[in-house]
């Protein structure tokens, strides 16, 4: 199969990569990067397990085709974090509880950031509509929407 070129900036960094047509977003992140804090999950665009944000935007990365990101900029879980710190939303949700065995996490995590960017405040219906592409089979998603109104909280919440 013919690949092509494409250009990427990943979590900052300008990446040129050969992708084949087929390729999605997600198996170059996790096999090609190694960025594999972006979870496989359903393989089928229907868990969010994969969510990871293409120019701030949230987007499932198992039924993206890494081609279609050419130009793009792509966030991951890996991203998020600065000079050893975690941001606010991750750090929340520590304080919170919002995981038990962590795999849905990156991708409730990356919806939950993607949310209190373009709405710093959000009422619980709209945190609970941000993550309603996000399936959690543990926590019963109270303390995953108590993190992120915490979150929100954190008055020094800014724009990336
Ligand atoms: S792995 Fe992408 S939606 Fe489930
Ligand atoms: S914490 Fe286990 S699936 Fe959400």
């Amino acid at each position: 199969m013919r690949c092509e070129l494409i250009t990427i900036k990943v979590n900052g960094e300008e990446r040129t990569l050969a992708v084949a047509p087929n390729r999605t977003l997600l198996n170059l992140l996790r096999e090609d990067l190694n960025l594999t804090g972006t979870k496989q999950g359903c393989d089928d665009g229907d868990c969010g397990a994969c969510t990871v944000l293409v120019d701030g935007r949230p987007v499932l990365a198992c039924i993206k085709l890494a081609a279609q990101c050419d130009g793009c900029e792509v966030t991951t879980i890996e991203g998020l974090a600065r000079e050893g710190r975690l941001d606010r939303v991750q750090e929340a949700f520590w304080h919170e509880g919002g995981m038990q065995c962590g795999f849905c996490t990156p991708g409730m995590i990356m919806s939950s950031y993607a949310l209190l960017q373009r709405n710093p405040h959000p009422t619980e219906a709209e945190i609970r509509q941000a993550i309603s592409n996000n399936l959690c089979r543990c926590t019963g998603y109270t303390k995953i929407v108590a993190a992120v109104k915490r979150a929100a909280t954190f008055a020094e919440f800014t724009q990336r």
